[in-house]
């Protein structure tokens, strides 16, 4: 038998053919369609939902074997009828998995500052040596070097569209990895203050090997102390990730403040883990514009303790009373967020 195959419209002409040749001719016609890309999205789902249904019923049946059990030992106690709890094997399920999850999300963190750093020929990891400066160990305040995530750092910056004519500096330059970050967008100039020099040199050495990846057409880093640092007028965003607390992030704020006064302008303190986020909303000075995750990949509810990216908007004296509309997240996990975080919240930090 002959089928012309041009123009070949399979609701319509499978159902003119005998059975046998119908069947072999679908069989095919679902193997061509699992070859499209669409198809690698259902067979992804239909094998999660398997794996999902599978732990269910192992955890129900270990369920039913705990109350076998029990009834064994114990046969005095009458026998339960036993009745699934799809709430209960739901929780375990949900426990089972955790451990796994958050070994697979910490490699995937490992994996990206590893590809970070060899992408870029540089090396940004925290070297577990303490700082040499005496009085960064004296004063409590001053926490020690950590380099930032790579890609929720971009994410943060990206949503805030640098330009050509906008500088970023970052409070606490470690070896420089938010320079790095921020220099691969089209800035005017991205600065960096450290006060540790070893941590400071290291950052120059970062910022001379990765030179031909970068955009921004100045990228530095500076040995100071932000306490005495002014801020300088052109800057746009600054960006910590949580480099101090208590009287130096008050007096380094307050640096950007007095800046923001002499000068008016678009200016964002982009905060990585916010620690001070209580004190800063406290002075009236900040609205909060967009909350980002920390780390990728994503925590579920990751809004809810403080690895979060917060961007703040300093705002004028007179403008505190009537806000500008805050940017809005475009999905409601960013909407939760944003509320969460546009209030002080007691969050507590380690
Ligand atoms: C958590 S690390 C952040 C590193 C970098 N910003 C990054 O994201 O990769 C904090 C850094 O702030 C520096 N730091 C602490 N107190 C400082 C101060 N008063 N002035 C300048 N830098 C300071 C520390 O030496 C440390 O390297």
């Amino acid at each position: 038998m002959h089928t012309c195959v041009t123009n070949f419209q399979p609701h319509r002409d499978l159902a003119s053919l005998p059975c046998c040749g119908r069947d072999a001719i679908q069989r095919n016609l679902s193997v061509v369609r699992l070859a499209g890309w669409g198809s690698w999205a259902r067979i992804t789902q239909s094998v999660v939902i398997s794996l999902i249904v599978c732990l269910y019923s192992i955890t129900m049946s270990k369920q039913h074997r705990t109350e076998s059990k029990q009834h064994r030992t114990d046969p005095v106690t009458p026998i339960r009828v036993f009745r699934p709890d799809p709430a209960s094997a739901l929780l375990r399920l949900a426990r089972l998995c955790a451990g796994p999850v958050e070994r697979a999300q910490r490699a995937l963190e490992h994996l990206q500052q590893r590809l970070f750093d060899s992408w870029l020929g540089v090396s940004t990891q925290e070297s577990g040596q303490p700082t040499r400066q005496p009085g960064l160990v004296e004063s409590g305040d001053n926490r020690p070097y950590d380099g930032c995530q790579w890609l929720p750092v971009r994410r943060a910056l990206r949503d805030l569209a640098p330009c050509s004519s906008e500088v970023s500096v970052d409070l606490g330059a470690g070896k420089g990895k938010f320079l790095l970050i921020a220099g691969r967008l089209p800035y005017q100039a991205v600065t960096g203050i450290e006060i540790d020099e070893d941590l400071a040199l290291w950052a120059t050495r970062n910022i001379e090997q990765s030179k031909r990846r970068l955009r921004a057409q100045v990228v530095e880093c500076i040995t100071a102390d932000v306490m005495e640092w002014p801020i300088p007028d052109d800057a746009s965003v600054i960006f910590m990730y949580n480099p101090f607390i208590g009287p130096t992030f008050r007096t380094a704020v307050s640096h950007i403040f007095e800046s923001y006064d002499r000068r008016p302008r678009k200016l964002h303190i982009v905060y990585d883990y916010p620690w001070e986020h209580d004190w800063l909303l406290s002075t009236g000075r900040v609205v909060v514009d967009n909350v980002w995750p920390r780390s990728w990949p994503a925590r579920l509810r990751w809004w809810l303790d403080g690895n979060v990216i917060v961007s703040y908007r300093v705002v004028s004296e007179k403008e505190r009373e009537h806000p500008s509309p805050q940017m809005r997240g475009p999905s409601f996990r960013s909407r939760l967020a944003l509320q969460r975080w546009s209030m002080p919240n007691d969050q507590r930090f380690e």
